[in-house]
């Protein structure tokens, strides 16, 4: 899907809103060898979000946009991925939504993770709406981005057990762990790598 140009790592950003766990994750992958991105450029729309100070201590540009004015935010940040030659966008807990504009200008070049195995549970609180009904799996999804939400073209899964008393936070978390293994293996997957 993403073609490698010959033996230089394909510049990326990474979107966050918050923790940055995933960025943390896809930050130690990125400094591999066998990493076809580097990632040179941390957009936030939260100016307190806690992974701004993870890619603070890796070095890595941060930038933080108020997404109260959309298109206007979006157009700016289309200027800054062009200024840093930033080819792929991988969304890690990025918590808006793209216009149907800015995904067109990076179509097929947008990954996102979502908490849960897509097409179920779509949107907010996943992990609630999965025990609410008492789903025996739930688990981590990695796919493309396209204009309808958590709903393009599906890259890699994995599949979590849910224990008799599981509740949100401890599905959250064990979510999370196969999180930080998917995101870098659908990287490579998406470079037939
Ligand atoms: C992750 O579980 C991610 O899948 C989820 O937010 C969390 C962010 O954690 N994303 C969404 O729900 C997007 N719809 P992190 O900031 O520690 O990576």
């Amino acid at each position: 899907m993403v073609k490698l140009s010959g033996y230089k790592k394909v510049k990326a950003a990474v979107f966050i809103s918050g923790t940055g766990s995933n960025l943390k994750s896809l930050i130690e992958f990125s400094k591999k060898k066998k990493s076809p991105i580097s990632i040179d450029l941390i957009i936030s729309n939260n100016p307190k979000a806690k992974g701004l100070k993870i890619g603070k201590m890796n070095k890595i540009k941060r930038k933080v946009y108020n997404f109260k004015k959309k298109y206007k935010i979006e157009s700016q940040i289309l200027y800054d991925l062009k200024k840093h030659q930033v080819k792929m966008i991988c969304l890690a807990g990025f918590m808006k939504l793209l216009s149907r504009n800015f995904i067109t200008k990076f179509k097929g070049k947008i990954l996102n993770i979502h908490p849960s195995l897509l097409p179920k549970y779509k949107g907010l609180n996943t992990h609630q709406r999965a025990l609410n009904n008492n789903e025996k799996y739930s688990g981590c999804t990695v796919h493309l981005v396209n204009s309808k939400l958590d709903s393009g073209k599906i890259v890699l899964q994995k599949k979590v057990k849910i224990t008799k008393n599981e509740t949100v936070k401890s599905l959250a978390k064990k979510v999370l762990v196969q999180e930080h293994k998917l995101y870098p293996k659908a990287i490579l997957k998406v470079f037939n790598l």
